[in-house]
């Protein structure tokens, strides 16, 4: 039986995975780790929980030893826009912190999962079904530290033999926990504005086409790759993953189908307009694909009515 750490557990994509791992692996096999934001009840009283964070390696240290941990999932980050404005800090969780985790699975023999992102591509970059192996010379902080952390894992592969896996995560899409101060929170927000107001407000210009995924798909991806068959892997790190792409008129026009009176207008954000346009407008899912069975259930149809339906039960408004 594994023994999961969990380091970012509160945040959107680690507050779901958390669950989702223990529902897997059982409550007391998944350790959630936290840093200053109080963790839900949910996630408090279902399992064990630690304050520890990737930037205190002896705390990490000693929550790997106390609960015997065998697998760490990495999911502190800065996202995108935030990083921006807070460069080094986002360089001290997204460098300093991959590299301690890195360092502190060596030690214990422990494998580890990293999310890396659509953010580790830059202007550079062949932007329309970008390979898995491309040019990547990101403009922002966040990019920055995506590709060191791909390189690191690679590293930590190659010379000291630990069992490092990524994926490239595209815009997540989810109703649980809100994503902060990324370039593709947009597509979670309009959801929310769509159903109290009828109404959304666009930071991304019209023709701002990026990579999304569902969240259900996004924790299906990670658990899939650290299951695979590691004979069959052949990049382990960094793989491309995407389950469909859109542009803001896109989702616009899909919410409209189920509430017709849904109009939006943009006043867009300059920073994350000139981020998004350095980001792919689609990638080439095929390594994913071909080598540990990528499959996405979630396309924009499906994501749309899903999303409506929880997020107005969650609010308690009705949409139609
Ligand atoms: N969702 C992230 C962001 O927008 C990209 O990985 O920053």
């Amino acid at each position: 039986m594994k023994n999961i750490l969990i380091i970012g557990s509160v945040g959107q994509i680690g507050s779901e995975l958390t669950m989702h791992l223990r529902r897997i692996y059982g409550n007391d096999h998944v350790v959630a780790g936290y840093r200053s934001t109080q963790p839900s009840e949910e996630l408090a009283k279902s399992g064990p929980l630690e304050r520890v964070d990737a930037t205190d390696v002896e705390k990490l240290n000693e929550v790997v030893k106390k609960y015997k941990i065998d697998t760490i999932y990495n999911l502190a980050a800065l996202l995108s826009a935030v990083a921006e404005s807070k460069p080094q800090a986002a360089w001290n969780v997204g460098v300093n912190g991959v590299f301690n985790i890195l360092e502190v699975a060596r030690e214990h023999k422990c494998a580890v999962f990293f999310p890396s992102s659509i953010g580790a591509f830059g202007p550079t970059t062949p932007l329309d079904n970008t390979p898995q192996d491309t040019i990547q010379r990101p403009t922002t902080m966040y990019g920055v530290t995506k590709v060191a952390g791909e390189l690191l894992s690679d590293y930590y592969y190659k010379r000291f033999g630990v069992d490092t896996r990524g994926l490239r995560y595209p815009g997540i899409i989810s109703n649980v926990t809100l994503p902060g101060g990324g370039t593709t929170d947009y597509a979670v927000e309009i959801f929310y504005e769509a159903i109290k107001h009828k109404k959304f407000t666009c930071p991304l210009p019209a023709g701002a086409f990026l990579d999304m995924m569902y969240m259900p798909d996004a924790l299906d991806a990670a658990v899939d790759l650290m299951e695979a068959d590691p004979s069959k892997l052949k990049h382990r790190n960094a793989f491309n993953v995407s389950a469909m792409s859109f542009d803001p008129e896109i989702i616009a026009a899909e919410i409209k189908k189920h509430i017709p009176d849904f109009k939006m207008d943009y006043n867009v954000d300059p920073m994350k307009k000139a981020i998004a346009e350095t980001w792919p407008n689609s990638m080439d899912d095929s390594a994913a694909r071909k080598e540990w069975g990528w499959n996405p259930k979630y396309r924009l149809p499906e994501m749309t009515i899903d999303m409506l339906n929880m997020i107005s039960k969650k609010l308690g408004i009705k949409y139609k």
